[in-house]
């Protein structure tokens, strides 16, 4: 039985009142792709492409305990302004990229990547990444 008090959830919500929040990978991860993210997801919903991650939107519960690992700021609540480009890449390859759990060794040559410009046109790669 539910008490009178009982705080209700998103799923008890009508739809249009409520629009679903996910955390999203950013441009800031192209290239970088530190992976110290997907040790802490509890619900595993971070997937890999070649040079960078991405976040189920579906599957993410909203936790915020991914946002403060990354070393270079690149995961955002998708309440900030300006992401709805990230919230696209972001559904769209988590439906083809691998499953990633564990962190492995970043590229190399990551740190040389930190706040470049532009990092979309120049080096985003729709490949998959090998995933776990
Ligand atoms: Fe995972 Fe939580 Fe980050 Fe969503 S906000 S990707 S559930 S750690
Ligand atoms: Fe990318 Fe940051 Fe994770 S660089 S792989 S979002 S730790």
């Amino acid at each position: 039985m539910t008490g009178a008090g009982a705080r209700a959830d998103r799923n008890d919500l009508e739809p249009e009142t409520v629009k679903a929040m996910t955390y999203v990978v950013n441009e800031s991860c192209i290239k970088c792709k530190y992976m110290d993210c997907v040790e802490v997801c509890p619900v595993d919903c971070f997937y890999e492409g070649e040079n960078m991650l991405v976040i189920h939107p579906d599957e993410c519960i909203d936790c915020g305990v991914c946002e403060p690992e990354c070393p270079i700021d690149a995961i955002k609540p998708d309440t900030e302004p300006d992401l709805e480009q990230w919230l696209e890449v972001n559904a769209k390859f988590a439906s083809v990229w691998p499953n990633i759990t564990s962190k492995k060794e970043p590229p190399a040559d990551a740190d040389e990547f930190d706040g470049k410009a532009d990092k979309f046109e120049k080096y985003f790669s729709p490949e998959p990444g090998e995933g776990d």
